[in-house]
């Protein structure tokens, strides 16, 4: 099977998020299954040394405004087709934000030219190469269904992946011209949503299958208080939509191996651990203290992820001696927050503000716990980590969280299989509740690392899901 992977983020090349790290892990591990699959991605300004050594396979000529070429060339062993459209992708700030942290007032533009051509290369191929299935990824693909099936000519089918309902990229009627959409489309069963234009209800309406991230937000995906305003349109779907577990890359995610740790180890030199611990606190200028705790958060700090919560539900614990790292940032007033504890606890908490790959993986690897108190999660990945990593997670019992974690209760730890710690509903206090188990957990050291080889044993990569997506893109096509 040839697969078209349309994508605005693919790690290692350009990341804000979990999107990149999943769109990344499949276009290696979907050659595992006999898929051969290429990624189209934006040439932005910060992958622009990409270009060096690419070869240009398609002039596409003045389209959304100027000049368009795709390119073709194979990095970190994935094949990539870049857009090269210099007026909506060479530019400073970030890829979605200028530099003032607004969104770029283009982004229509920017990401109705990605999913076009994603509809383009399905109909025309490109190099000699045409897919037979194209897999679009989140609202800046979402356009792509709708042009494919806007042409006369057959297009490949397509699969549009939910990675999270709260981007849903809607932008004023007057664009559709610009967009060359079809007004014929501007309809409620089409991508017209409140007035205005929606790639993602647009991509809803018109893929063959749509997928989300996990099991449980699909069924959370159908409620209103999930949904978004788009639950009706995904319940008209129903018999379509799916949700498939992520998983992480476990080659990257690998304490045995990974270069960037204090000490590499293994579940069965879990000992060796405590090293991670003691370079991340002195990393941080805290007391080493092996009787106490490290916790951690690694996040995009935003209203999603829940954080303000945990802002209130530590200190009861920092005052009880445990220690708290943070690595993050968004919400100006979130980052706020967390340097004023770490002013408050100059001991026992420290934050780095920022976005540092390295530093992701040497807090997988110090941190005895770490937080996702999530008031949506569609997967969420960092929890993958750290129960690869043998740290563990404390979680909401909501969307992939849900599905990822074992909670520590009576039951799971009775049969030795916990893996972590689950609260509901989202409050401090549901949270509050939950580090005082994790506490009192982490004091039977034996019971603890019990839920570390659990978590450590515990499959966290693509094998089963990998396979499922694989038999939709078999479904797809035989329609
Ligand atoms: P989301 O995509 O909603 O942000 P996920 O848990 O799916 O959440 O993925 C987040 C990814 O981004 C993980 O790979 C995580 O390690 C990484 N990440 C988040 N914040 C940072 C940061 N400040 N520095 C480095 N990596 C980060
Ligand atoms: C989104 C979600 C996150 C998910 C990721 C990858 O960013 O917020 O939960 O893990 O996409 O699918």
């Amino acid at each position: 099977i040839r697969q078209l992977s349309v994508t605005s983020e693919c790690a290692p090349f350009v990341k804000t998020g979990g999107l990149a790290d999943v769109v990344g892990a499949l276009a290696h591990v979907l050659k595992e299954h006999d898929v051969e699959s290429r990624v189209l991605l934006p040439l932005y300004r910060q992958i622009s040394h990409l270009s060096a050594g690419a070869k240009e396979v398609r002039d596409v000529g003045s389209k959304f405004g100027g000049p368009v070429r795709i390119l073709s060339t194979q990095a970190s062993g994935i094949d990539l087709l870049l857009i090269d459209a210099p007026h909506l992708y060479d530019r400073p700030g970030q890829i979605y934000l200028n530099e003032a942290g607004a969104d770029w007032t283009d982004n229509h533009l920017r990401f109705g030219l990605l999913s076009w051509l994603g509809a383009e290369i399905g109909r025309l191929g490109v190099d000699g190469w045409r897919p037979d299935v194209i897999h679009a990824h989140d609202w800046q693909a979402g356009l792509t269904p709708v042009y494919a099936r806007q042409n006369e000519d057959a297009a490949p089918p397509s699969i549009l992946t939910i990675h999270n309902i709260a981007f849903q990229g809607n932008f004023p009627a007057t664009t559709m011209g610009d967009l060359g959409l079809d007004p014929k489309g501007f309809t409620q069963d089409g991508f017209e949503y409140f007035g205005q234009i929606s790639f993602l209800k647009g991509g809803l309406v018109q893929a063959d299958q749509i997928t989300t991230v996990s099991p449980t937000y699909a069924r959370e995906l159908l409620t209103p208080d999930f949904g978004m305003g788009l639950e009706g349109v995904l319940a008209a779907r129903h018999t379509d939509f799916s949700g498939i577990l992520n998983g992480i890359d476990t080659t990257v995610w690998d304490p045995a191996t990974d270069p960037v740790l204090a000490q590499t180890y293994s579940s069965r030199t879990l000992a060796k651990k405590a090293v991670n611990k003691g370079a991340l606190l002195d990393r941080f200028g805290l007391a080493p203290d092996p009787s106490a705790p490290l916790f951690s958060v690694i996040s995009r700090l935003s209203e999603q992820k829940g954080l303000d919560l945990a802002l209130l539900a530590l200190p009861a614990i920092l005052d009880q001696g445990a220690r708290f790292v943070l690595l993050g940032s968004g919400a100006p007033e979130l980052e706020g927050g967390f340097r004023d504890l770490a002013h408050r606890y100059p001991d026992h908490v420290g934050v780095e503000i920022g976005f540092d790959e390295k530093l992701a993986h040497q807090f997988q690897a110090g941190a005895d716990a770490t937080l996702v108190p999530s008031r949506f999660e569609p997967c969420g990945l960092t929890q993958l980590c750290a129960m690869r990593y043998g740290t563990l997670p404390i979680v909401s019992r909501t969307g992939g969280l849900a599905d990822t974690v074992i909670d520590a209760n009576a039951a799971a730890l009775a049969a030795e299989c916990a893996t972590g710690f689950q609260f509901a509903p989202t409050s401090v206090d549901g949270l509050g509740e939950a580090l005082d188990r994790a506490m009192e957990v982490f004091g039977d050291k034996k019971a603890w690392q019990r839920m570390q080889r659990n978590a450590m044993k515990h499959p966290v990569g693509w094998d089963h899901s990998a396979k499922r997506l694989v038999d939709i893109y078999k479904a797809v096509q035989r329609r």
